[in-house]
């Protein structure tokens, strides 16, 4: 099949540079896109008197017909189509005949990838929002469910203070939140048409990108024809939001694997949610938790491919940049899949808060809030945590908790502290009065339950 392009040419391509150079392995993903835009294309060249009404009527049934043919199976697309633009293209002048000519008037291919890939990204934006409302839902009711369930909080993987359940699973809620939020502001800043850029520097002919634009469902055409069509930034903006967001992900399901291993015990993952071993028999693994730790990887790898395809190149178009979608595409699935099991795996998995409370008396958990009470005796908090230091070092030796010291040993330690002026240290104590804004106390951790719920009820993600 002679090339689209093949005026100028003598000799056709060499077959391992037709491989090399097509992107139609991957980019036919793009049809329905691709499909679209030269709809709202033609329609706007008829509007304009570019073309007449008769000729987009027929180009516009042809490209349906083609619509109809791909996803059927009918049409099966090569690497003698080059890409998703020439593929459709060359069918529609088979299909139609010369009118189908017509129908490249005033565009390029360089502002056809960058339609076809802003409209994929919006929709697949709106799905992967869909499900991280939906995974924020789920954290919502498990929070709800353990907001008054302690268990051990940790800083550099030792015991810290004790904290709920619930409270832990609202600081990953507040990240999905500004994952969210991130996705939003990526949407809103790529949701112009490049279409009718041209090749980079617009057209001679009576054009209307605002027309196209508006039927495309873009807010506005972009501003200049060469940015538009030397753009990956939006791109870069979702991989950066997706980068951010599995590394969100992946910090979670380490949490998993270390809470199901033997020696924490802490949660019980339902059992289609594990996999088993080929050789030994007893095992429970927690493969959706670990595969959810590694997936990152790849799409850190996409956000680095694409900045560095992207690095040094000049202003307009290059070839580099059909380098642009594998690793989208990739992203895209992957961060999709991600979310998904998460919230399916978040929802079957229980917590053994028998196990977790063997935990709660390790470590000198409520050390902090001793310290806290002193301070309440007048007692400046520097000198209050030397006095919780010396008593945790006599605890040590003894093996025994702070309730355990006589008042002889707290006076010998300092006179200003005896046994009563402990206050109530039981870790559920220290857990309820922990309610500064943003703390750890169930009732703290009910409201900002019920703040994360309003903001999600309010969002709108059909935009
Ligand atoms: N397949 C190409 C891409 O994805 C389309 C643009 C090609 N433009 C060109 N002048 N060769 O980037």
């Amino acid at each position: 099949m002679a090339s689209l392009w093949g005026g100028r040419f003598e000799k056709s391509m060499d077959d391992i540079v037709k491989k090399f150079n097509a992107s139609i392995e991957y980019d036919q993903r793009l049809y329905r896109n691709d499909i679209e835009g030269s709809i709202a294309h033609v329609t706007m060249l008829a509007e304009q008197g570019i073309v007449t009404v008769s000729e987009k009527d027929e180009i516009i049934a042809g490209l349906k017909t083609i619509l109809k043919d791909i996803e059927s199976g009918k049409i099966i697309f090569s690497v003698e189509d080059e890409d998703i633009h020439m593929g459709i293209e060359s069918r529609l002048i088979a299909e139609i005949g010369d009118v189908g000519k017509k129908l490249h008037t005033a565009r390029s291919r360089n502002d056809q990838c960058q339609v076809d890939g802003r409209m994929y990204l919006k929709e697949e934006i709106k799905e992967i929002l869909n499900r991280l409302v939906l995974f924020e839902y789920v954290i919502l009711e498990k929070a709800e469910n353990y907001a008054d369930k302690i268990t051990v909080g940790f800083t550099h993987m030792q015991h810290a203070q004790p904290v709920t359940i619930g409270f832990h699973f609202m600081a990953y809620f507040q990240m999905f939140r500004r994952d969210i939020d991130r996705l939003l502001s990526a949407y809103e800043r790529m949701d112009l048409c490049p279409l009718g850029a041209c090749a980079l520097a617009g057209t001679t002919l009576p054009t209307n990108r605002h027309t196209t634009a508006k039927l495309l469902g873009f807010t506005a055409p972009t501003e200049n024809a060469m940015d538009s069509v030397s753009d990956r930034d939006y791109c870069l903006d979702f991989l950066s939001a997706a980068s951010i967001s599995m590394m969100h992900l992946s910090r979670w399901a380490e949490e998993f694997v270390w809470w199901n291993s033997q020696e924490f015990s802490y949660i019980e993952i339902d059992d289609s949610y594990c996999t088993g071993s080929s050789i030994m028999p007893q095992k429970k693994n927690p493969d959706m938790a670990e595969l959810l730790r590694g997936k990152v990887g790849r799409v850190y790898g996409d956000l680095i491919q694409l900045l560095t395809v992207m690095k040094g190149t000049p202003l307009a178009y290059n070839k580099d940049f059909q380098e642009d979608k594998e690793g989208l595409f990739d992203a895209i699935d992957t961060w999709k899949a991600s979310i998904e099991i998460f919230a399916n795996m978040l929802e079957k998995t229980e917590f053994r808060m028998d196990q977790i409370e063997k935990q709660l008396d390790k470590g000198f958990l409520n050390a902090t809030d001793v310290a806290e009470h002193f301070v309440k005796l007048n007692i400046p908090f520097r000198e209050a945590h030397e006095i919780v230091g010396r008593m945790v070092k006599i605890c040590e030796v003894k093996g025994c908790e702070f309730e355990d010291l006589n008042d002889d040993e707290l006076q010998a330690i300092d006179e200003r502290v005896t046994k009563s002026s402990l206050g109530n240290i039981s870790i559920e104590a220290c857990v309820n009065a922990r309610t500064s804004f943003g703390g750890t106390a169930p009732s703290e951790v009910r409201r900002q339950i019920v703040i994360g719920r309003d903001w999600l009820d309010s969002l709108e993600i059909n935009m």
